[in-house]
């Protein structure tokens, strides 16, 4: 039991295994925004009007402010722990490690299939974008493989054979430059971040002067609840919630810059909440002049709503140059998770979890083995597994993490109220609470099939952990 429940007491790492400190405060909020500010936006806010009707509106406040309580709570656990490993690590020495080891299990899901998500998603942008150029690849060169029938009655079977190849290429293109260079990757990230930052403003200032009220009746006819309906789908305001907080993480990713950033103790905090407070500011104003502009039955099945919205407003050419900005600017959510992941397995490596000598760092001072071996799982997630099924699972696992971080700060303060916090989450006992409690409500929205999978991937997860990586502990 005690071994269960040892905490790590943070030291710096070996010579080898230390990263360089290049990046600095705006590479920090930029690296947030452009992990924040991706298919959320673009695509879910049609997902969320579907199962909410406009008080989607409302499932953005809601959703946004247990992210901002979530940040919070972040913010002093990174500049009190400026540890790579970011949920992982301060589960590790605040909660113990078996704790910690189901929330680096539980990371897994959050980083990495946003990864492979937004890889798919991007995918779909490039395979139109060639055709437009008489490019065509072959189908099965463009997906993943699908699958058909149930489990249950036994006519479960592949439908269609495939294998994702743009989506392979973009992760490749992306774990190379965070391999040649965290500083030259943050400097490319924060060029496209404008660029995603200007479409967006494109977008409000086109579609706003076209706000109807009328756009907003009925408000909310699925209900201000979580409503099951067919095939498990959540509806309502709270249910749309569960999907649109998608939209709001990444902030998070920020955290794992801890032994990368110049300083830390500052910078962390400010790319934290400064990343997390412009995106809801950019949210709420997207959303609002997308429900006020068309009503949202003709966008709520739409896989790119925006652009949708601005030719259904007659501006055919502003949706053009939309999409195809959106498209360029998506790869900052890779590069944002990616760099994220890898963090958090340079730290697990470090820990004795993972091979030692995946942890070794280039001359470059970048993890360039770990970065190379994450870009080859999540490419074959991205390339072969059927991801509609599985990307809500994120949530489920960013959810998880979300409240380790605040019971961790809640915890930490208890016990060791002295110790020296360079930033201190404003009414603790009240914010970390709305967090837990809020991340906790959402979970219970998700699909119940996302759930039960949930618990399936911790139940791997911790069979491991009792079999293999407890014994290899390298505080064992
Ligand atoms: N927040 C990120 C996105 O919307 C995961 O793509």
């Amino acid at each position: 039991m005690t071994s269960l429940l040892r905490r790590k007491t943070i030291t710096e790492a070996a010579p080898e295994h230390q990263l360089a400190r290049t990046l600095s405060w705006p590479h920090l909020v930029a690296l947030g925004v452009g992990a924040i500010v991706g298919t959320g936006i673009l695509t879910l806010i049609g997902v969320g009007a579907d199962r909410a009707g406009p008080a989607v509106l409302l499932s953005f406040v809601v959703a946004g402010a247990i992210c901002a309580a979530a940040a919070l709570c972040y913010a002093e656990m990174a500049t009190l722990i400026p540890a790579s490993g970011s949920a992982y690590t301060y589960s590790y020495a605040t909660l113990g490690e078996v704790i910690a080891w189901v929330v680096g299990w539980s990371l897994i899901l959050e980083y990495s299939l946003v990864v492979a998500t937004v890889a798919v998603g991007w995918s779909g942008y490039a395979v139109g974008f060639l055709k437009g150029l008489g490019v065509e690849l072959p189908d099965y060169l463009t997906h993943g493989p699908t699958l058909a029938g149930s489990i249950a009655d036994g006519t479960f079977h592949l439908a269609t054979p495939g294998i994702n190849v743009p989506a392979i290429f973009i992760i490749a293109v992306v774990a190379g430059l965070l391999m040649l260079g965290t500083r030259e990757s943050a400097r490319i990230n924060t060029a496209l971040v404008v660029l995603k930052i200007v479409t967006l403003t494109l977008f409000v200032a086109v579609a706003l002067p076209h706000f109807d009220a009328a756009n907003l009746h009925p408000f909310a006819p699925l209900g201000y609840g979580s409503t099951p309906g067919a095939g498990g789908v959540k509806y309502g305001m709270m249910g749309a919630a569960a999907i649109i907080f998608f939209a709001f993480y990444g902030f998070d990713a920020i955290s794992t810059a801890a032994e990368e950033a110049k300083r830390p103790e500052r910078d962390l905090a400010i790319g934290i909440v400064g990343s997390m407070l412009a995106c809801t500011v950019i949210y709420m104003v997207v959303a609002a002049a997308a429900v006020g502009a068309l009503h949202y039955s003709k966008f709520s099945n739409s896989p790119e709503p925006l652009a949708l919205i601005l030719r259904e407003i007659g501006q055919g050419k502003v949706a053009t140059v939309v999409a195809a900005a959106a498209a360029i600017a998506l790869p900052t959510v890779i590069l944002g998770f990616l760099y994220g992941q890898s963090r958090i397995f340079l730290v697990m490596a470090r820990d004795g979890f993972l091979p030692a000598g995946l942890a070794k760092v280039s001359a470059r001072g970048t993890p360039a083995r770990i970065t190379a071996v994450t870009a080859v799982l999540v490419s074959v997630l991205a390339a072969l597994v059927p991801l509609d099924v599985i990307a809500s699972l994120a949530n489920a696992g960013t959810l998880c993490a979300f409240v380790a971080v605040a019971v961790c700060v809640l915890v930490s303060r208890r016990r060791d109220p002295g110790a020296r916090r360079p930033f201190r989450t404003p009414l603790v006992w009240l914010v970390a609470p709305i967090a837990i409690l809020g991340c906790l409500y959402l979970f219970t929205s998700l699909q119940s099939i996302t759930q039960i999978s949930f618990f399936v991937w911790n139940g791997i997860g911790l069979a491991i952990y009792f079999l293999y990586a407890r014994r290899r502990a390298s505080i064992a």
